[in-house]
């Protein structure tokens, strides 16, 4: 099979509910996830890329077909160092269609043999974001329903 390894960059800081939805169902078409920290994601991040990765790892639990890592410099050149060809990302609201589209044409102009799949996110996600999870969590509200428990508490000790 020919796209049996896919991609999947971000921030994840931290990582939510609905990327852990993305991962579950890139599973179903891929045979193996890797899941990419963008270092240059450090600058005003809650956690650190060190924290980020800890966290994912306990989460994938030695899953055998996903594994996290960490990417810096242009992120199709890391897709074809892991002989990948297949970047796959989240779309939630249309807000998030003018950046990921703007970032699909980059990618490929950089790169053909590079394609970027998008999944539509669960309903129950579309409203779900990283930044929306940091923010209730600081005002002290319950986060529980929106990210994995170890990452919740994590959250509570950032903010405690
Ligand atoms: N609730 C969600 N449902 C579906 N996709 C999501 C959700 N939250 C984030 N994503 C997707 O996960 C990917 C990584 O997101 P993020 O961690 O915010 O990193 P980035 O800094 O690249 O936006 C993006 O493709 C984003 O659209
Ligand atoms: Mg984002």
């Amino acid at each position: 099979m020919k796209n049996h390894i896919a991609i999947y960059p971000g921030s994840f800081d931290p990582i939510t509910n609905g990327h852990m939805d993305i991962i579950r169902r890139g599973l179903e078409i891929f045979d193996r996830v890797i899941i990419a920290v963008a270092r240059n994601s450090e600058k005003n991040s809650l956690f650190s890329v060190q924290e980020r990765l800890a966290l994912i790892n306990r989460l994938i639990d030695n899953n055998p077909q996903l594994e996290v890592d960490t990417f810096d410099g242009l992120l199709v050149n890391y897709v074809v160092s892991r002989d990948a060809s297949v970047i796959l990302r989240g779309l939630r609201a249309v807000s998030d269609f003018e950046y990921e589209f703007q970032l699909a044409q980059m990618n490929r102009s950089i790169s053909q043999q590079v394609e970027t799949l998008f999944m539509m996110t669960s309903t129950q996600n579309a409203y779900l974001s990283s930044s929306i999870v940091k923010e209730v969590a600081s005002l002290g509200g319950d986060i529980e329903k929106f990210v994995p428990s170890p990452v919740a508490e994590e959250l509570r000790k950032k903010f405690a």
